[in-house]
């Protein structure tokens, strides 16, 4: 038998699970303080929920699979499907707007490389049932202020945003026909990531795009700020009127103090097929890791999933990235003992008194171990160091024979002798003290 995982797989060791746990108590208490509710779904999912909706990247990554009933099933790549899904089968029933969150775990044939595994957890944010700016604004507040929480500043993490419609209107302004909209994103999309060569390569083939047309996209992704868009979209007013939402989610973060963090950029155009309107992803400032956070609005995928018509907008943000981000920048939670109270003791006798004690102890919820195998009372201390533990507690006959224990604080390395019946009490009182 091979000890590795899966290629893209990871076992989670105490010390990788305790950043697990880090990481998923600041979602959850960030997500809370924004009225957000948790909800989860199956980790299995009908295939046809991701092949119609989720565009051919994520469908190309797809664990697949025929299951015994003969149902073509796929583990979930991602939640938003699923969030539809749930929300569209009892949508009357629901009070709008709907704030959820989840954190699923989701899976995705990917090429594994630095930032990118075959599985990873992923807070979900979404608001259903809201179409307004504001929506839009709080989704990203609720980003920007989960990566606070972690201690990231605008030095550290940077919004990108954008929006489709306001991408989608300024090629048309400049003449890209409706057929080659959807060549124009994904070319926008990777423009940052092409070289010189390969934007002169695309210049120079007509079926493309003509050359004055690979040079506008040019232009338009180096459109950088709020202030600098803006200038582009005064030239129509069909143009400054696309751009209403997208200025009145941005003025919005500006109020919240958030603005310091946000980026308007409209190279951000997203993979996934559903989005109509803003979309954002975050990174880091140094932009050496790939992307921490990705969403935006997809108002028409209730009506394609479940027949029903209600706006939504939300986000996805990965463990993996993050994880690397913050061991990075150090802000990993230092791994504290796991145990309170060592017992140990001296012959076979005082066995029977270390149990009864360390089980009272254990009831006021005191993290007490003590050996399995009677060994050397030397030898146990030496486990107890390695525990990283506060209190030694030892009992033997002699302290035994007064009723006594002897606890040895091994912070300050003071000791003494207590009633043995004081010993909850005494310890419930050094460790708050
Ligand atoms: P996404 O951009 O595919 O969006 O994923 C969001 C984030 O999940 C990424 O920015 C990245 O940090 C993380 N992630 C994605 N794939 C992997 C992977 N293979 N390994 C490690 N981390 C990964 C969505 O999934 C949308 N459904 C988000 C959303 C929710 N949109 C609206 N609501």
């Amino acid at each position: 038998m091979q000890t590795q995982a899966l290629p893209g797989f990871r076992d989670f060791y105490p010390a990788d699970l305790a950043l697990r746990t880090h990481i998923f108590q600041t979602w959850r208490s960030v997500a809370a303080r924004y009225g957000f509710e948790e909800y989860d779904g199956p980790p299995l999912e009908p295939l046809d929920l991701y092949t119609a909706k989720s565009g051919d990247e994520i469908v190309g990554q797809l664990y697949n699979f025929t299951d015994k009933g003969d149902r073509q099933v796929a583990l979930r790549p991602e939640m938003t499907p699923t969030l539809a899904r749930m929300v569209a089968a009892q949508a009357g029933k629901l009070r709008k707007p709907i704030r959820w969150f989840s954190i699923p775990q989701l899976f995705r044939y990917e090429r594994q490389q630095r930032g990118r595994l075959r599985e990873h957890f992923q807070l979900n944010c979404d608001l259903i049932g809201e179409a307004g700016p504001l929506g839009d604004a709080e989704l990203i507040a609720l980003a920007i202020d989960v990566l606070r929480a972690f201690g990231l500043g605008p030095g550290d993490v940077r919004v990108r945003l954008s929006d489709r419609r306001v991408l989608s209107k300024l090629l048309q302004h400049r003449g890209v026909p409706p057929s080659g909209m959807s060549r124009a994103y994904e070319i926008i999309d990777k423009i940052e990531r092409l070289r010189k060569e390969q934007i002169d390569e695309l210049s120079s083939r007509p079926d493309v795009f003509a050359p004055a047309t690979v040079s506008d996209l040019v232009d338009i992704s180096r459109i950088r700020g709020w202030d600098h868009l803006e200038s582009e979209l005064a030239h129509s007013s069909e143009l400054s009127k696309s751009g209403g939402h997208l200025k009145e989610t941005y003025e919005s973060l500006s109020a919240m103090g958030l603005a310091e963090f946000v980026d308007v950029d409209l190279t951000i155009v997203r993979g996934l097929a559903y989005y109509t309107g803003v979309v954002f992803e975050v990174f880091d400032a140094r932009r050496t890791l790939r992307a921490i956070c990705g969403g935006g609005r997809y108002d028409d995928l209730l009506d394609a999933v479940g027949g029903v018509q209600l706006p939504a907008a939300g986000f996805g943000m990965g463990d993996v990235v993050l994880g690397e981000l913050l061991r990075e920048k150090g802000q990993i939670p230092p791994g504290g003992a796991s145990i309170d109270v060592f017992m140990a003791y001296i012959t076979r006798e005082d066995l029977p008194h270390v149990l009864t004690l360390a089980h009272q102890l254990r009831d006021a919820a005191v993290r007490v171990e003590y050996a399995l195998t009677p060994q050397a009372v030397g030898k146990q201390l030496k486990l107890a160091d390695s525990r990283n533990v506060r209190f030694a507690v030892v009992v033997g006959p002699d302290e035994r024979a007064r009723d006594e224990i002897l606890i040895k604080d091994l912070r300050s390395g003071s000791q003494e002798s207590i009633p043995m019946n004081s010993l909850a009490n005494t310890i419930k009182a050094r460790m708050n003290g």
